[in-house]
């Protein structure tokens, strides 16, 4: 059995791993990978919009499984070229990966689905944006529609502030094209949590939740970054909770795509804010959270590969997982500037020593090596995901490993898995 994982980040390692461990010991490529992957399988040096290479280097290695990682190539038809090749591929079609690619789309879907969301208005004029938000007296966050690396939302306390951050994002065009549609929505307060499912177009399977800490420095202050760390599960996942989430938010979008002619196949992600209110959307992804997915995917005892088989099938209705209840915190270490302009090139110290930790996985993200070194490679470098019998424990051990790991500049957040675990303080 051979797989091809499409991307390079931690995401793409906690796959790799994932899916290396199956009983039926495939042979992993990555396209492009990172360190990490290059030391489970073969990266293949093909870019991730590259997509006529990637389906020829798939043909030719005769690949039976592809999973894609990031949301761009999905967004951008990947899935339906490999289709349209007759090849196996694990990931939704561009049209149904709109629901992340195409924010204003989203929206519209989830007000005619009476998915629980923040109000919102969506704009193409500046002047009308700015005249609605100067009419507002209450806090606003501004998303640019289209796809922005993760940076494309900018959260606005002081509605006066939304007035500027729609200048930057459709005067200056701080996104390019992805800030021609803008959306404009209420800030909602609470807790987040980010939701998987796998969906095989009919059938949906909610796996494990997960906390992402978004902010880049401690008490969710500084800018606002991919994510610094995340841990599973998080207290605010109740059996109660995921029900109605279940049949408020994903079956009735799941739903709507279908009616909308756009199936969903393969992950589906939402991230929600728990508000006073109850569960409300605050975005649609179509693939797994990194660094969710660190400490998501770990967190499985049954095969990964199987579960993504029966999704490409469509036989989703008949798979049981099995979960670990084990719990799974992991930290990201990253580079200095990041998020703005990281430094790269630095040699990254006491990998060696960390690998073999007890309970302790090392996830690359921006890695390469260069003959017996390892490098910094871009802002992420990698996810420490401690496993612990609780959160106090597993949080122990992702951080034991951060501080055996050195490089120049490195950065990390200290209070990661905190909320969960407000007794064991943080390093
Ligand atoms: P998104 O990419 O839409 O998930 O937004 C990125 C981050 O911005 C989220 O994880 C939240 O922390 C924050 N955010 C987005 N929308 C809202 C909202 N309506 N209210 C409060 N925070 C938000
Ligand atoms: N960690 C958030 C995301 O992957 O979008």
């Amino acid at each position: 059995m051979k797989i091809l994982i499409i991307g390079g980040g931690g995401r793409e390692h906690a796959l790799a791993v994932s899916l290396a461990q199956s009983p039926r010991r495939p042979r992993i490529f990555c396209a492009p990978g990172n360190a990490g992957t290059a030391a489970i399988g073969q990266n293949v040096a093909i870019e991730l919009d590259d997509f006529n290479g990637l389906v020829r280097f798939a043909q030719d290695e005769q690949i039976d499984l592809t999973v894609v990682g990031p949301e761009a190539p999905l967004c951008g038809g990947v899935v339906d070229c490999f289709r349209r090749a007759g090849l196996r591929i694990f990931g939704p079609t561009a049209a149904a990966a709109r629901i992340e690619g195409d924010k204003a789309y989203a929206k519209r879907l989830m007000k005619a689905a009476l998915v629980p969301t923040a109000e919102a208005r969506i704009f193409q004029r500046l002047e009308e944006a700015k005249t609605y938000a100067a009419s507002r007296d209450t806090g606003l966050v501004v998303k640019a529609s289209g796809l922005a690396a993760g940076k494309g939302v900018i959260v606005c306390p002081d509605p006066a502030d939304a007035i500027l951050a729609l200048e930057h994002v459709m005067a200056e065009r701080a996104f390019g094209s992805a800030g021609d549609t803008v959306v404009v929505e209420e800030l909602l307060k609470g807790e987040e949590l980010s939701v998987f499912a796998l969906v095989d177009g009919r059938t949906i399977y909610m796996l494990e939740c997960a906390q992402d800490h978004k902010a880049l420095l401690d008490g969710d202050t500084g800018p606002n970054t991919g994510g610094m760390g995340a841990y599973s599960p998080p207290p605010t996942a109740t059996p109660d909770l995921l029900a109605r989430v279940e049949r408020d938010v994903l079956v009735p979008i799941v739903d709507a795509l279908n009616n909308d002619d756009a199936p969903y196949q393969g992950i589906l992600y939402a991230g929600l804010m728990i508000t006073a209110a109850g569960p409300k959307v605050l975005e649609f992804n179509c693939r797994f959270g990194d660094p969710e997915a660190q400490v998501l995917l770990p967190r499985l005892c049954s095969d990964w590969l199987d579960a993504f088989e029966a999704v490409v099938d469509g036989r989703l209705s008949e798979i049981d997982m099995r979960w670990s209840s084990q719990c799974a915190v992991g930290v990201v270490l990253a580079s200095a500037g990041y998020p703005v302009k990281s430094e790269t090139g630095k040699v990254i110290e006491g990998l060696d020593d960390v690998e073999n930790m007890p309970g302790v996985h090392v996830f690359h993200a921006a890695t390469r090596t260069l003959e017996h070194l390892t490098l910094t490679a871009g802002g992420r470098v990698m996810c420490l995901t401690g496993i612990g019998r609780d959160v106090a424990e597993a949080q122990e051990r992702a951080y034991a490993a951060a501080e055996r790991i050195h490089f120049d500049g490195m950065q990390y957040r200290r209070d990661i898995a905190a909320r969960a675990s407000p007794t064991s303080g943080s390093p």
